[in-house]
């Protein structure tokens, strides 16, 4: 990253607030009692600094508040879709759209309509509900990211590159036809959220045109994916953000979309393709899960703020303050000393909790304890992302034991300053200071699936 030799602010200013509850450390952790020591089942109101998730969490613009008003609620053909369906054609290049309530939703889809049961789907390593959406409509997920990504401390740039032999090694193991797409994120959440090169996605393009294989693009954070092409990639320094968006996209046959994130709304996604079939089988399916083709689960405003979201995303000065803040926490905790994953991803901090708690073993959930030692010290919310979040290998039962055992502090898009981030920065010092007394948890709660978000536990 070039380094960054001015002050910044936040390209924006405030106009409305939403004041904060400030707990004492008695109620904390009566709280976390309460919630079986999972962050996920703490009230928010016990939260004094969210950094639970950027999804869903931005703060929208006062453009994207005065959409809401425009919200045409037609059951059928509202105009709100028109302009969404306009929004992602220009900014993404995605000829079809069917819009969901999330991006799970079209996760969902499109795992029914392109996996079969014994069908292999590789990707730059795994999401949880991609994941788990692709073993429910009975195909199963070959990890196939540069090994540079299990790795917390190695700086490599694009830790969501693809390695081709792997990918190689999957078709001549299993056959190009069990291979109904390559699962491409950008960027990878699980990773740490970490890039993918543009010249990675190419070579990609080029082996799966090759062999006749789809690629579908996790599109969820591709603004801040396009962002880190174009400091760090030689050779795209001169384009616009925007620019480098569409050529990702153009380089992919079909995308599903969390706009929780990038796009800047608290509730919506999609599913975009190119191709005619899988288009109309997905407006056939959309009836059944979320609704008619021209809202799927969404109201007309939240179309309306998508659409807006979706090209204010793309904006640099937007761009390069989103990413700003989070290097900006992430800088503060490399010059303390503290184990983060090298390079500092593009949504949020993630503690390496395996080197923070070396005493607790995977076994004891290190991430998860921190996770609950981290709320406890100031309330700064944050989310396991290791053993717990990767649950069980469904052949097996056993756990899967991620190289990865992180804790993620998820910045939200325009919501908190500066000063909140110096807060979060001295909350995780502390904790630091008094790492060798923290023991770890015991799960005594385990639900069937995404064990993470309702799991309960105890101080061991
Ligand atoms: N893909 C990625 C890369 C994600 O990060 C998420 C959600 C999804 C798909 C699913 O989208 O939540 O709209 O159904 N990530 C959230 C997170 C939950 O906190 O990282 P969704």
């Amino acid at each position: 990253m070039p380094i960054q030799r001015e002050p910044w602010a936040e390209p924006y200013k405030i106009k409305m607030v939403e004041p904060i509850t400030m707990t004492t450390p008695a109620q904390r952790e009566a709280a976390l009692k309460e919630a079986g020591y999972n962050t996920f089942l703490l009230h928010s109101d016990d939260v004094y600094i969210d950094l639970l998730t950027d999804s869903g969490t931005s703060a929208m613009s006062d453009r994207q508040w005065a959409g809401m008003m425009l919200g045409d609620e037609a059951y059928a053909g509202s105009r709100n879709f028109y302009h969404l369906e306009e929004a992602v054609q220009k900014y993404y290049g995605y000829k079809h759209l069917i819009p969901t309530h999330q991006g799970r939703g079209a996760e969902n889809l499109i795992s029914r309509i392109l996996i079969k049961p014994g069908d292999v789907v590789p990707g730059n390593m795994y999401f949880t509900t991609t994941r788990a959406h692709q073993e429910l409509a009975g195909g199963s997920f070959a990890d196939i990211i540069v090994d540079e990504a299990h790795d917390a401390k190695s700086t490599f740039p694009f830790k969501g590159n693809v390695d081709l032999k792997k990918l190689q090694a999957v078709i001549d193991q299993h056959g190009a036809k069990k291979i109904p797409y390559v699962s491409i994120a950008t960027t990878v959440n699980m990773a740490g959220g970490q890039p993918i090169s543009l010249q990675n996605l190419k070579d990609l393009r080029a082996l799966t045109n090759k062999h006749g294989i789809r690629i579908i693009h996790d599109m969820t954070r591709v603004a801040e994916n396009a962002y880190m092409i174009k400091h760090l990639e030689k050779g795209q320094e001169h384009r616009s953000v925007q620019d480098i968006v569409l050529e990702i996209c153009s380089l992919t046959d079909g995308a599903t979309m969390s706009a929780k994130k990038d796009a800047l709304v608290n509730i919506g996604g999609f599913l975009a393709t190119n191709e005619w079939d899988v288009f109309e089988e997905a407006r056939n399916q959309v009836v059944l899960y979320e609704g008619l083709h021209t809202y799927g689960g969404l109201a007309g405003r939240d179309m309306e703020a998508m659409a807006i979201g979706i090209g204010e995303s793309v904006g640099e000065d937007h761009i390069r303050a989103r990413v700003g803040q989070v290097l900006y926490l992430g800088n503060k905790l490399i010059e303390a000393g503290i184990p983060i994953v090298l390079p500092i991803g593009t949504h949020g901090v993630f503690l390496d909790a395996k080197a923070f708690l070396p005493h607790v073993p995977q076994t004891a959930y290190p991430a998860q304890t921190l996770a609950a030692e981290l709320y406890l010290d100031a309330g700064v919310r944050t989310m396991e992302r290791g053993v717990v979040s990767a649950g069980r290998n469904k052949e097996t039962g056993e756990d899967y034991m991620p190289e990865l055992e992180l804790v993620r502090l998820t910045v939200p898009r325009r919501v908190y300053t500066q000063a909140h981030m110096d807060v979060v920065a001295a909350s995780v010092l502390r904790v630091h200071e008094r790492r060798a007394s923290i023991t770890g948890l015991k799960m005594v709660y385990e639900p069937k699936y995404l064990r993470f978000f309702q799991a309960r536990f105890e101080k061991i």
